[in-house]
């Protein structure tokens, strides 16, 4: 499954008593050493810090690091990170800084390390949770197809984190943030996987695993059987390939004396996008690979749900396919009739995934989910909007907008909310259907939104649109680097979201 394989621990700050190979500890821009356990530490250590402070060495700017080394203390050495401004730091800094210490402290072959955490104000299992998680994700390295792996001489084992916080609370949210940290990384990990790697079948394979680990239903309908129930809009995207479409249903009870199912959650698995007929251009193809990052987003839901089991019931949802140009493959100008009686015109076989997604919607509405958040890599438009650092969300009841974005702010899985006017319905016209599967090339994120409207009938729906932040490329333009996220690959993202709106939910 995923194991993180680190020991992870929590200890109170007794530097006299401390023994560490090294120790991790942040300093704020244009401040001194204020904190009696930083003062503490600095004493020990022959009062180096401040030194290097007042001698503008150490000048604490974010991103800045120094390795200072003892011969005499009973740690040797401590790693100062810069914070930045005192005024400009926020919760997710404190996730760069853990991560930034945890991979420096690797990178330098400590065996194990202290991260000092008491120079935070937050709240002690609020900081347990953002320990651990940003540990987890910030070390997390994708090798599988690397012949020779960084990994093979990693030798960090341990890792404690010093804070005077209550003990239960910070521990209790370490285990809370090594499982969100976890379902993170395993969303990145099933996402990176190439489409030769990670079929329909493969996808579905890793779902099962999943719910058999943590105790979950899974259903796995195959493609005969969804031609058989109607459901047009996968089946008619996978006439294309050689490849069986799933469509993957993963159920978790946790509140068992309730017959409702308070969420439903369904992310697009589509493992390989060439477009279809409406073939994509070769320059950047490859990383339609990566058209799979919602259905591996909710997979990771799903591990973190199992993990922390809140008084909930919630249903998963990937419909999984390729999207490919064989000989049957679906066309332009084609007409599907959908599940829910729809009639779609196809006026371009790339606008597969909301053909796809409207089948699992059809499917969680018939289940008889109260609310759906669905989450795809559905529209290159959403790019253009927002770029690769927020998510667009699209939702017309104020009380779920409200819920999806308290999660989202949470993890700091930053979300956008972009619009559903019906007056946007009319790009979808079509002359000899009820709707067209795609319009011109004006407002395609929300468009694409407003199509998957058409499925969801009474129920409260939202859709995140990933497709610029469910990966990170190691451009410049895109390149703004996280110390817990990948510098290249999965970025994992709205996995965490998704397991936290299902927690808001629990009763
Ligand atoms: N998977 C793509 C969307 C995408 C594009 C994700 C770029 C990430 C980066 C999706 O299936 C697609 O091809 N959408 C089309 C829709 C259009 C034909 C209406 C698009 O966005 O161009
Ligand atoms: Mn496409
Ligand atoms: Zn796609």
């Amino acid at each position: 499954m995923i194991n993180s394989n680190i020991d992870i621990q929590h200890r109170k700050v007794q530097l006299e008593n401390l023994k560490s190979e090294g120790i991790v500890v942040g300093v704020f821009e244009g401040e001194k050493l204020e904190h009696p356990d930083l003062l503490a530490l600095d004493e020990l250590f022959d009062h180096g810090i401040s030194t290097l402070i007042e001698r503008n060495e150490i000048r604490g700017q974010a991103k800045e690091f120094h390795i200072l080394h003892s011969l005499k203390s009973s740690f040797n050495k401590i790693i100062v990170l810069g914070l930045g401004k005192r005024k400009s730091f926020a919760k997710d800094s404190i996730r760069n800084f853990v991560a930034k210490g945890a991979r420096t402290a690797r990178k330098i072959a400590q065996k194990e390390v202290s991260i000092l955490m008491s120079t935070f104000e937050e709240e002690a299992e609020v900081l347990g949770v953002i320990a651990a998680e940003s540990l987890v994700m910030g070390l997390d390295r994708f090798e599988t197809f690397k012949s020779k792996k960084k990994s093979d001489r990693d030798i960090l084992e341990t890792v404690v984190f010093l804070s005077n916080l209550d003990e239960k609370s910070f521990s209790a949210g370490l285990v809370k943030g090594q499982a969100l940290g976890e379902g993170n990384v395993l969303a990145r990990d099933i996402a990176n996987h190439p489409g030769n790697y990670m079929t329909p079948t493969i996808l579905a394979q890793r779902a099962k695993e999943v719910a058999d680990h943590l105790g979950m239903g899974c259903e796995i309908m195959d493609e005969p059987e969804l031609i058989e129930k109607g459901f047009a809009g996968i089946t008619a995207v996978s006439q294309g390939s050689d490849e069986n479409c799933k469509m993957i249903k993963l159920t978790y009870r946790g509140n068992p004396d309730s017959n409702e199912i308070d969420l439903g959650i369904v992310g697009k698995g589509l493992t390989f996008d060439a477009g279809g007929i409406s073939i994509k251009p070769a320059a950047s193809m490859h990383l339609m690979k990566f058209d799979m990052c919602g259905g591996a987003g909710v997979i990771g839901s799903a591990y973190i749900i199992g993990k922390l089991k809140p008084k909930v019931n919630v249903n998963i949802y990937v419909p999984s396919s390729e999207n490919l140009l064989g000989a049957k493959a679906y066309k332009p100008g084609d007409v599907l009739k959908m599940y829910n009686g729809v009639t779609v015109e196809i006026l371009n076989t790339d606008a597969e995934g909301r053909l796809i997604l409207a089948d699992a919607i059809c499917m969680a509405v018939e289940d008889g989910v109260k609310k759906i958040v669905n989450t795809a890599t559905l529209t290159g438009a959403v790019l253009g909007a927002l770029g690769h650092v927020r998510t667009g969300l699209f939702c017309k009841n104020d009380e779920l907008t409200d819920l999806v974005k308290a999660a989202s702010n949470e993890c700091d899985e930053k979300v956008w909310q972009l619009p559903l006017d019906d007056e946007y319905k009319v790009i979808l016209g079509s002359t000899c259907a009820d709707i067209a599967n795609s319009g011109t090339r004006m407002a395609g994120a929300s468009t694409a939104a407003i199509f998957l409207h058409e499925f969801c009938g009474d129920v409260p729906f939202c859709h995140l649109d990933i497709a610029g932040t469910a990966w990170v490329e190691n451009l410049p333009t895109q390149y703004s680097f996280k110390p817990y996220l990948p510098k290249d690959g999965a970025s994992g993202t709205v996995a965490r979201t998704l397991a936290l709106v299902a927690e808001k939910l629990q009763s």
